[in-house]
């Protein structure tokens, strides 16, 4: 293009980007590279083309590691972990500061090797992509100066397996290692098959950081070898990809004992208001759905309209598509890159073509010639249940559909499998931070979109995973509490014959919605006590059972809108009720247990209500300076529906410590209660009918913990499910749980101290909250 064409049009011209430092380093490692295991680069072996998406071109030969590959990397991890823990919090912030220093020196290389990796624009990657991976080991950095004065209970899981997608390949890294190091842990990283080059750049960053070798180990190659990264002796698997996947994994660690956290897909709503700044939404939505050609697990992908705006907000977004420049991912002046692979391409191709619904718009933009180039495309008119509406296309295209109310706008924006972030748009802050709260999500955007820092978490609810990335809450997924545990002792009830002594059948029921109801099956258990008496029968429920129980916690959903304050006194009254009849349940427990502990116990559980009552209004959020012109607003929300199987010890104490946290926080509770020892908690029942508690906040069944752990596990309608029966049921919760991927907790197979620290405390309250983070503007 000439200086006078440029003046005719008024049109930008090509401001490229040199390759040449990046296209040099590559030949300076010899164009081939093998792993980085214990400070080293590993020859080069057997392996795959790494390409660049826009030209076809090959960058580099990467290797596909082996079994053999993947058991030294996590060797050489675990022989690190103990010197870099104890290495100490200055030690470590000392390194990772190294490493964010070197990472913003060589800023510019990144960027571009990014760049020729992926086919994202180069604006995106040097002013994105690359400052948030510094800020983020800048600021874990900080972590680890802080990690002993403000973290006194933590200590590193060990070592952590991470997986990482191709989207934001040297972003995704740093989210995944600067935590994991800053706590003391080592890793074993697999980037993605197509995008792995700016992993192997770290390494070497992290050789001229002086990071100790063995601390950061960086295995290539594709899903077989994340495959075998699971399945490898590691304490944490972290991933973050398709939800398929991470399903996938969430099955293949189930009762291994490794911590886990998965960030998943998405669909994420992007609602706009008819009194919104119709034009920032319109370039809101460029950063939404066109950032990084759409391949973001937090794209504002669905839109949303008001009504009586649609039209002209169409036609707004229209004319803006039409504007948007794609080209040469390294042309500074370029919008929109291309897609990371011909695979992804396909994909969304595919997609698109197969959909016959709605109105579809093309970007009126010139496709370049050559390379993974998909148009933006806007796709209005679509029904809530379509498969666009529904499923991740992870491309360039927005799909939409409009809405009358603000109830209408909160129905369609949940109605998803996914629940990782939303966009709000409105000049009525009224309208907006009442819309906020009602959004599964785990983040929320107030007029803005995509934004994140390192010191606001991130990561979602329902079927996007569990875990965050960033903020305080970010540790919490490479910490473990001080301390040794012990093996549970499985505990059998005692048996025995004969009737009651004074002939009067005793058969506890279920507590179901409220009432005490029969057990559909229409079986019940004796219960004995040590010599042999009989003291009762106990209901066994079922299925059935448990799916009454799942729908009365729903109905109750009234109760996660409360206040703390109500829900402390709701508490208070439980503690007070049960403190009126504590000989007779203390009675209970010694006959039950055959022992003398009842008194201490009871008195334990008053105390425990007492603390959880004291929490319900004082376990508050936080608000996050991010370096925008805006705050994060992290909130506590309750997680939902929470299952829990209660502990075979300590039958009260163990039920109540289950209980008390989960329901203070705002969930809806069913308690399987202890095997052995189920009439406390159905003495219980008792108490909760005297204290105020609504109809299905607490439901309590009795039987096998095993007859209803897996359809527990599996039931779709159930946000979380903590194991603390039998060992062998962690094994079948966590896979259960991969239905919906639902949280879980299980003891695998550790015991917990009830009477002690252990059974109360901040581990509930985490476990019993999700963290929402909503950014609202704020400040100059
Ligand atoms: P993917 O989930 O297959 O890949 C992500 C990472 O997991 C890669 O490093 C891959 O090698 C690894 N991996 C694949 N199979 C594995 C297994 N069985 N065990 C352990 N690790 C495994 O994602 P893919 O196939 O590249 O993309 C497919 C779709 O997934 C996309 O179209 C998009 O919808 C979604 N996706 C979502 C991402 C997000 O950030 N939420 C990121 C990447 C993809």
């Amino acid at each position: 293009m000439s200086i006078a064409d440029i003046f005719d049009s008024m049109d930008y011209g090509p401001a490229p980007e040199s390759a040449a430092e990046a296209l040099a380093w590559l030949v300076d490692q010899g164009d081939r590279f093998g792993h980085f295991i214990d400070g080293a680069f590993t020859a080069p072996g057997d392996g795959f083309e790494s390409r660049n998406p826009a030209t076809g071109e090959v960058l580099a030969t990467l290797t596909q590691a082996t079994q053999a590959d993947v058991d030294a990397a996590v060797k050489a991890a675990c022989k690190a972990q103990p010197r870099w823990e104890k290495l100490g919090g200055h030690g470590r912030a000392k390194v990772l500061y190294a490493i964010a220093r070197l990472l913003q020196k060589h800023s510019r290389l990144f960027a571009v090797l990014e760049v020729l990796d992926n086919g994202k624009p180069i604006r995106e990657a040097r002013d994105i992509d690359v400052p948030l991976a510094q800020r983020h080991f800048y600021y874990h950095a900080g972590m680890a100066q802080l990690m002993e004065s403000e973290l006194p209970d933590a200590q590193a899981l060990g070592v952590c397996g991470q997986i990482i997608p191709w989207n934001f390949p040297l972003l995704m890294l740093a989210w995944k290692v600067a935590p994991a190091l800053a706590m003391g842990n080592t890793v074993v990283l697999k980037p993605a098959e197509y995008t792995s080059l700016t992993a192997l750049l770290f390494a070497d960053i992290c050789q001229q950081a002086g990071v100790p070798k063995g601390v950061v180990n960086i295995v290539t190659g594709d899903g077989s070898v994340g495959e075998m990264i699971v399945a490898s002796e590691v304490d944490k698997i972290a991933f973050t990809g398709s939800t398929e996947v991470g399903r996938r994994i969430r099955e293949a660690t189930a009762g291994s004992g490794k911590a886990l956290t998965l960030e998943l897909g998405g669909k994420s709503p992007y609602i706009v208001f008819d009194d919104a700044d119709l034009d920032s939404a319109v370039e809101g939505l460029v950063d939404a759905i066109w950032f990084n050609q759409g391949q973001v697990c937090c794209a504002g992908s669905r839109l949303l309209v008001q009504e009586p705006v649609a039209d002209l907000f169409y036609a707004k977004l229209r004319h803006r598509m039409d504007k948007l420049r794609m080209g040469s991912p390294l042309d500074k002046s370029i919008d929109v890159g291309t897609l990371v692979d011909p695979v992804q391409l396909q994909s969304v191709t595919e997609m698109v073509a197969a959909n016959t619904a709605g109105h579809t718009h093309v970007a009126d933009t010139p496709l370049p010639e050559q390379g993974c180039f998909y148009p933006p495309t806007l796709i209005t008119g679509l029904n809530p249940a379509d498969t666009l509406m529904q499923e991740e296309i992870f491309g360039p295209v927005l799909v939409a559909t409009t809405f009358r109310t603000p109830a209408e706008a909160v129905e369609l924006a949940n109605n998803s499998r996914y629940g990782l972030a939303a966009t709000v748009w409105s000049e009525n802050v009224n309208l907006a931070l009442d819309i906020a709260p009602k959004l599964a999500a785990g983040v929320v955007w107030v007029n803005g979109t995509n934004m994140m820092d390192a010191a606001a978490g991130f990561g979602g609810v329902r079927e996007s995973g569990f875990g965050r990335e960033g903020g305080w809450e970010g540790l919490a997924a490479y910490t473990k509490p001080k301390g040794t545990t012990k093996p549970l002792k499985e505990i059998e009830p005692f048996t025995g014959e004969g009737g009651p002594a004074d002939g009067v059948d005793r058969t506890a029921k279920l507590y179901i919605g409220g009432k005490q109801a029969r057990p559909d099956g229409g079986y019940s258990a004796p219960v004995y006590g040590k010599a042999g008496k009989l003291l009762g029968h106990a209901s066994i429920a079922n299925r059935k059972d448990l799916r009454n129980a799942v729908e009365a916690a729903h109905a109750a959903k009234g109760w996660s809108k409360t206040t703390g304050h109500l829900r402390a006194q709701i508490l208070y009254y439980i503690a007070e009720n049960l403190d009126a009849r504590a000989d007779e349940f203390a009675a209970r427990l010694d006959a039950m247990q055959g022992g003398k502990t009842g008194a201490k116990e009871v008195a334990a559980c008053v105390k425990r209500l007492f603390t959880y009552a004291a929490w319900a209004d004082k376990y508050d959020g936080q608000v996050h300076g991010v370096p925008i012109r805006g705050v994060a607003i992290a909130m506590k929300e309750p997680v939902g529906v929470i299952g829990a199987l209660c502990p075979a010890e300590a039958p009260l104490l163990g039920l109540i410590s289950c209980m008390a946290p989960a329901i203070a926080m705002g969930n809806r509770v069913i308690l399987s209660a202890s095997e052995p020892f189920p009439l406390a908690a159905t003495d219980f029942i008792q108490v909760l009918e005297t204290s105020d508690v609504p109809a299905g906040v607490v439901n309590i069944l009795t039987g096998p913990q095993s007859d209803i752990a897996d359809p527990l596990a599996r039931h779709m309608d159930v946000d979380a499910v903590w194991s603390f029966g039998a060992s062998a049921l962690s094994a079948v919760i966590e896979k259960g749980s991969a239905t919906n991927l639902k949280r879980t907790w299980v003891n695998n197979g550790h015991a917990r101290d009830w009477m002690g620290a252990a059974g109360e405390g901040h581990a509930f309250l985490q476990a019993a909250t999700e963290v929402k983070n909503i950014w609202v503007p704020y400040g100059e």
